[in-house]
Parts: C-alpha cells; sequence; structure tokens
C-alpha cells in the first residue's frame, strides 16, 4: 500500500516511520510511505504558505496555492515528465477536526485502498477553495482540537497498517482486536502469568482448557465491557 504525507512539518513524522512496526514494514515492502513538504510548493523568496482570513479574525489559514499544487503534483495531476508507470491517484484525505468522525470501520475502508493521501492542515484552518478544488475526504479524530493535522495523521496510519496483510505477522491479532468483526465488541479482560498477583486470581474458566467454555465466557465479557463503555443514551454535554 502507498500512503503519502503532505505537511508543513516533515520532521514531525521521522521517528514515528522509523518505529519498529512501520519501520520493518516499509523495509519489507509491504508499506510505501512518502512525505512532502507543503512549503516546497510555495512561491516567492518568502515561501508563503498561510495569511490573514478575509473579513477578520483570529490566527493564519492555509492558502490555496501551495496547497493544492502539492496535491495535485503528489496525486500525479501536475506537469510530468516521461510517463511511464504511476501510481494511482489515490484517496485524497484532508484532516480536519469538522470531518467525519474516524472509526474502525473508516480505517477498513481505508485499508482497502491501494493508494491514500493525507493531507495536514495548520493554523486555524484552510482556505474553503482548497475543499472546493480537491472535494476531500474530511476525516476528523475526535471532537477537540489539534494544532494541526499531522498527529491525526500519524493516527491513521498506524491504524490502517496494522489492517495491511503481512504487517502484523498475525493475521488473527488484527481480526480479534476491539471494533473489530460483525458486532464491534471493544475487547474483555484478558490475562497473563501469574496465576495469582496480590490476591488477584485469573478467573478458573481460562486455565480450565476447555476452548469452548473460555470463547463463551470472552464473548460475554466483551459484551459487558462495551455495554459498559457505551450507554444506551450517550450524554453529550454535562448540564
Ligand atoms: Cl484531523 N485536525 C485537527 N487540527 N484537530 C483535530 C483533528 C484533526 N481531529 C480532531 N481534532
Amino acid at each position: 500500500m502507498r500512503i503519502d504525507i503532505l505537511t508543513l512539518f516533515p520532521d514531525m513524522f521521522a521517528s514515528f516511520l522509523e518505529g519498529s512496526l512501520l519501520g520493518a514494514a516499509r523495509a519489507a515492502g509491504l508499506l510505501d510511505i512518502r512525505v512532502t513538504n507543503i512549503r516546497d510548493f510555495a512561491e516567492g523568496i518568502h515561501r508563503q504558505v498561510d495569511d490573514r482570513p478575509f473579513g477578520g479574525g483570529p490566527g493564519m489559514l492555509l492558502m490555496p496555492g501551495p496547497v493544492v499544487a502539492c496535491v495535485e503534483q503528489v496525486q500525479g495531476f501536475g506537469e510530468q515528465a516521461g510517463g511511464g508507470d504511476r501510481p494511482p491517484a489515490g484517496h485524497l484525505v484532508m484532516l480536519t477536526p469538522g470531518g467525519r468522525r474516524l472509526t474502525q470501520e473508516v480505517v477498513e475502508s481505508l485499508a482497502r485502498q491501494e493508494r491514500i493521501v493525507l493531507l495536514c492542515g495548520r493554523y486555524e484552518g484552510f482556505d474553503n477553495r482548497v475543499r472546493e478544488t480537491l472535494q476531500p475526504d474530511e476525516i476528523s479524530i475526535g471532537d477537540y482540537v489539534l494544532s494541526g493535522g499531522e498527529v491525526a495523521a500519524m493516527v491513521i496510519v498506524d491504524a490502517v497498517a496494522r489492517l495491511v496483510p503481512g504487517v502484523l505477522g498475525d493475521e488473527e491479532s488484527a481480526r480479534q482486536d476491539s471494533f473489530s468483526g460483525a458486532e464491534r465488541l471493544v475487547e474483555g479482560p484478558q490475562y497473563t502469568r501469574p496465576r495469582e498477583f496480590r490476591g488477584l486470581r485469573v478467573p478458573d474458566v481460562l486455565l480450565s482448557g476447555d476452548h469452548g467454555r473460555i470463547a463463551q465466557w470472552r464473548h460475554e465479557q466483551a459484551v459487558d465491557a462495551t455495554r459498559r463503555r457505551s450507554p444506551a443514551q450517550p450524554q453529550r454535554s454535562l448540564q
């Protein structure tokens, strides 16, 4: 799978991409991840990428010119010498707090793409003509505000990468994760050695060797954990 990350802060990704899981997956050729600096597409000696909002207001906005030029070149719509084999344009994702909420279902749909392009914003946001021109899939990782899309892009790369066949090594472990499977349950409690810790014992059923009973117990625990976590009437605000 090919993933492109477009950002004004490419250095933020260095250690993340070299880390154990992603570094190994890239070395094995399972993931082709590239980072492009949006500032390289800015013009003038100052390489300006942001400006004040028309009509007033706080902060700075990302200008449409450098952002659109960067996306178009990375996706292969820009001028290109030669021709030859190009990667597909890819599914364009724009990281913004107002986007649709990232869930495991969204992660699974992104993992089915041959290529995704992650566009990270900074400052107070994008000039709206970036949306109008590129019509990206806007995604948010939750209802809170980050200083930029970079951390959100890392969240997406991490969650998507572990669904790419071969990345985890053990395909079963991704299938058993929380939010996976038809019921989208969170995982219930798990135990390892020792059998007793500070008077707390591992549940007998897990030591029984009865795989049918163990599977049934785990499912019940997962249903319980899921109910406790998301009550029927979620409380959206405190009054
Ligand atoms: Cl994708 N970007 C920013 N700046 N803030 C966020 C977000 C993204 N998702 C949640 N908060």
